[in-house]
């Protein structure tokens, strides 16, 4: 009988989808897939970005240990595999494998040692050595276009654990896209820590390869996170306005809103340049949506601080964002720096912030109700007959239809708003799946 896998996966959307590819190349290498409770293999595909994130690992590794049954071989993948590398065996003898985001394309061969840790980061990048895409993807999928991250953010382990900023050949990411719209996706979001910082070499850009994916046949929607708002360009915005493919969603974290404290985030913006930013995006690509990231209680962050964070939320009127209690993070700067904030002056802040997000998140929300748009349909909903969609806002779209199918596109009328959802209403199919 051949041997089994399951995969767990913490974090990020890359993370997400380096936990496929994970899955693909064990099954290139005979492995089958089961669930936890039963799998010979369980790969952690784990998330350093803050401690409760990377906490995580080791009470699924003693959960495992114990399991009914018996123990399986135990993978430590990802952030944390990077960060702590051979101090988790020592902490958590029953690993068996510890391997780093940069080197997983060596996990079959690393199995068969019994015992190894790997957390090169190899010059021959791990794309190339991956096996084929699956046969079937769902109707939304992740390609990563770009990893790691040069800015040095204090607070952020991002460069220490993907390494510097890599982006993928052009040719490549073409080819793994048509691979994906031929395995049934029909929206791909291009994934990268920094993913407007695209170099493709011979100044092809994120927007440059936009375009090139947008020929893709099959392909209907394109999206892609993260971007950071000093690689922002022209010709990304303009690609907002003229290819249609394109949604109008942009994710452009700005983490704080007063200017002392982004200056010790070493951000590489300001308020007023960000704000400027957004303005001059909203008025070329009208309609577009906003999202962010936000940290709360960075040392030294005052009330003031504080406050402005909340005006520039309510100045900017994300449609969504998301907001995190600062963790300080072995090795990083701001985690030795003074004025680290109290636990509950942290908690108070994130609700207050969490409040006011949700405010400008209904806002959004209720503004759509009225308007017609296309949805592409992902996964079955609670209710019998109920199928749940993204909106081109990505806002998450339930409409009770039995006509409907996973992977149609069609036109929706948006009928009720709630601070997550909205309710749609069946115009027409669009696009059969
Ligand atoms: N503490 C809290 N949040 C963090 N992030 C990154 N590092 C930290 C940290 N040390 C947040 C940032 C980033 C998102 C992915 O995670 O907001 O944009
Ligand atoms: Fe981390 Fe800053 Fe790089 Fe984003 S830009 S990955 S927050 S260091």
């Amino acid at each position: 009988m051949s041997p089994t896998y399951a995969i767990k996966s913490f974090g990020c959307q890359m993370n997400a989808y380096d936990a496929e590819r994970i899955g693909e190349l064990l099954e290139a290498d005979g492995y089958g897939v089961a669930d936890m409770a039963a799998a010979d293999v369980v790969v952690l595909n784990t998330c350093h970005i803050r401690e409760k994130a990377a906490e995580k690992v080791y009470s699924d590794i003693g959960r495992l240990r114990t399991r009914d049954g018996g123990a399986p071989r135990i993978v430590v993948a990802g952030c944390v595999a990077q960060a702590e590398g051979a101090e988790i065996v020592r902490r958590a003898p029953s690993v068996d494998v510890v391997v780093g985001p940069q080197a997983y394309h060596r996990l079959p061969a690393l199995l068969k040692q019994g015992r190894a840790i790997d957390t090169d980061m190899p010059v021959v990048p791990k794309f190339d050595m991956l096996p084929a895409r699956r046969v079937r993807v769902g109707a939304s999928a992740f390609l990563t276009v770009q990893e790691g991250c040069d800015k040095f953010c204090t607070f952020c382990v991002v460069p220490y654990t993907r390494g510097g900023e890599v982006s993928r050949p052009a040719d490549a990411v073409f080819a793994e896209a048509r691979a994906l719209a031929e395995a049934g996706a029909r929206e791909l979001t291009l994934l990268g820590q920094n993913v407007n910082a695209y170099d493709g070499g011979d100044g092809t850009g994120l927007a440059d390869l936009i375009r090139r994916v947008a020929q893709v046949p099959g392909i209907a929607r394109i999206r892609y996170m993260t971007s950071h708002p000093r690689d922002m360009t022209d010709a990304l915005i303009d690609a907002h306005a003229q290819v249609p493919q394109l949604m109008p969603y942009l994710h452009l974290p700005v983490q704080a809103g007063s200017d002392p404290l982004l200056r010790r985030m070493n951000r590489a913006h300001t308020r007023g340049s960000y704000l400027a930013q957004i303005a001059d995006i909203k008025r070329r690509v009208p309609g577009i949506a906003i999202s962010g990231d936000f940290i709360v209680g960075f040392p030294g962050e005052t009330h003031d601080d504080f406050e402005q964070t909340l005006s520039l939320v309510r100045e900017v009127g994300y449609a969504q964002a998301y907001s995190f209690k600062y963790s300080p993070r072995p090795g990083t700067p701001a985690a030795t720096m003074d004025g680290q904030v109290p636990e509950a002056i942290k908690d108070a802040r994130l609700a207050e912030l969490q409040r006011v997000i949700g405010e400008g998140a209904l806002a959004f929300n209720r503004a759509s109700v009225g308007r017609t748009c296309e949805v592409l349909f992902e996964r079955n909903g609670r209710r019998p007959g109920q199928l749940i969609g993204k909106s081109p806002w990505l806002q998450s779209v339930f409409v009770s239809d039995a006509t409907l199918a996973i992977g149609d596109i069609a036109t929706v009328e948006l009928v009720d708003a709630q601070p997550n959802s909205l309710e749609g209403r069946l115009v027409t199919l669009a696009q059969a799946a």
